[in-house]
């Protein structure tokens, strides 16, 4: 657990955004509840709709009961939680609505003995996130200046930026409010146990890592996959569509987890070095390589869903065939996929070891069913398998696929924290190992901005709801 501050207010922009509704007050409340955040905490919301303290926190109250009614049965925590909570109503683009923040944190920051430490967390479309920052340090509240005492840090969510330019401007904006060690780009999935057990499988098993690169393996295809649309998020869909929701951080962290070399030790640096450099590797498509290495596709219905435009082009599903020029992976295909709506919920990553040299059990195709694999379930169930051939029973001497699996819920008992948990709590306590750094923002953006321009504007082909995408994806993997 990490080491944590005597005092901290978390002053959230957003406040009352679907992402602190349905993630940030949950996990607070946990941590709060299960006396894991500093001592002396206040969560601060800021936002444009005026509301007094006490309706706040009434919102607050319903929407945890809305979203995580198994948070509220610490039932005796409540009270104490709430009375924490205070609101401050401020327009995010006028510069003199921040004065009084300014004023609230000056009087927290009294009440303290000018020892106030502030973490700010930016829940807010990408392209609020320089305006507040720039606001912030007008408001002498940036964490290069120490006015008040204490340390000042940020969370900012993603997507951080739309597209490369915008994310280094984003980048020169909180360079010069923010030393880097004092910024904490959040990508929540690299927060989940199972995320996080990737570098611990490979890097703690000695019979794995000899294993683990274009000599030994076929292929590794990651999918992110919905089972539900952009439920009321239309506006933001419509700004940022699939490929920077999730494919330029999740899709794009999960494939440096898999593929990085192993980091010097494990300091924050030394990880972030090798997951900077394998995305730095990664083949630029273009639209004289895309060949058939890009599907995009929208779900049927999502033009009328609520806050999309009735002609709208944006994705909801992605799939792309990249190539990672570096010793390890030269020419070994990762198969990349994510969408919305589509058959089910899952998240995994599967890693295909080559079929033996020859194949002397039938049936003649058997290597394509029973290849090893290496499967990452990181949701909903939590596992890792290995596939493996095994002799059916009976006379004729013929393989079938069998898998040995590890389940965490059935080896371990202590549950574990969530990724919000977690990040929250490693942000309080400066830990950065698990937020993505300037350098991998901009090359996982220079990925994705390529993709876009490859896919040179065509409309994204449609696909049923509850399907397994569009058709043409299975051309990707021919
Ligand atoms: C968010 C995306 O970052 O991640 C959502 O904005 C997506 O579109 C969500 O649904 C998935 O995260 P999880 O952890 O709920 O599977």
């Amino acid at each position: 657990m990490p080491v944590k501050p005597l005092n901290c207010t978390i002053v959230i922009f957003g406040a009352r955004s679907d992402l602190a509704s349905r993630k940030l007050f949950p996990a607070l409340y946990d941590l709060a509840a299960w006396g894991h955040l500093p001592h002396d905490y206040l969560i601060l919301g800021v936002g444009r709709v005026p509301v007094s303290d006490e309706e706040f926190r009434q919102q607050v109250k319903n929407k945890l009961a809305m979203f995580s009614p198994e948070s509220l049965q610490h039932g005796d925590y409540s009270t104490a939680f709430f009375e924490r909570l205070r609101y401050v109503k401020a327009d995010f683009m006028k510069a003199d609505d921040y004065s009084l923040l300014q004023q609230k944190l000056g009087e927290i920051a009294r009440e303290k003995s000018e020892v106030a430490n502030v973490l700010f967390y930016l829940s807010t479309p990408p392209g609020l996130a320089p305006v507040i920052v720039r606001n912030l340090e007008h408001a002498g509240l940036g964490g290069k200046m120490s006015n008040l005492g204490g340390w000042r840090k940020i969370v900012i969510e993603k997507p951080y930026g739309i597209n490369l330019e915008t994310a280094r401007e984003l980048n020169a904006v909180v360079g010069d409010v923010f030393r880097e060690a004092q910024v904490f780009r959040i990508d929540h999935y690299l927060g989940k146990e199972t995320v996080q057990n990737i570098l611990v499988f490979r890097f703690s098993n000695g019979i794995f890592e000899p294993l683990w690169n274009r000599h030994f393996i076929a292929n590794v295809s990651i999918t992110i996959s919905e089972d539900f649309g952009i439920r009321d998020r239309g506006a933001f869909y419509e700004e940022t569509g699939l490929l920077r929701d999730i494919f330029q951080n999740h899709a794009l962290q999960l494939l440096a987890a898999v593929a990085m070399e192993p980091p010097v030790d494990l300091s924050a640096d030394a990880v972030r070095d090798e997951k900077a450099k394998l995305l730095r590797s990664i083949r630029r498509l273009s639209p004289e390589n895309t060949g058939n290495s890009l599907v995009l596709g929208q779900y049927e219905g999502y033009r009328s869903e609520k806050n999309v435009a009735p002609d709208s082009v944006v994705e909801t599903f992605a799939a792309v065939k990249i190539y990672i020029d570096n010793w390890r992976w030269k020419n070994v295909p990762f198969f990349i996929k994510a969408g919305k709506n589509l058959a089910e919920t899952m998240t995994e990553i599967v890693v295909t070891f080559n079929c033996p040299p020859q194949n002397f059990f039938g049936p003649a195709e058997s290597c394509s069913y029973t290849a090893n694999q290496v499967i990452f379930r990181i949701q909903p169930e939590e596992t890792i398998s290995i596939r493996f051939g095994a002799k059916r029973p009976g006379e004729s001497l013929i393989t079938d696929p069998v898998y040995m699996k590890f389940d965490y819920r059935s080896s371990f008992s202590e549950k574990g924290l969530t990724a919000y948990h977690r990040l929250l709590l490693d942000a309080i306590a400066g830990e950065q190992m698990n937020f993505i750094r300037q350098d991998s923002v901009e090359y996982s953006w220079a990925i994705v901005d390529a993709i876009r321009e490859a896919a040179g504007g065509k409309p994204p082909e449609p696909y049923p709801v509850h399907s397994r995408g569009p058709e043409s994806v299975e051309h990707l993997y021919g």
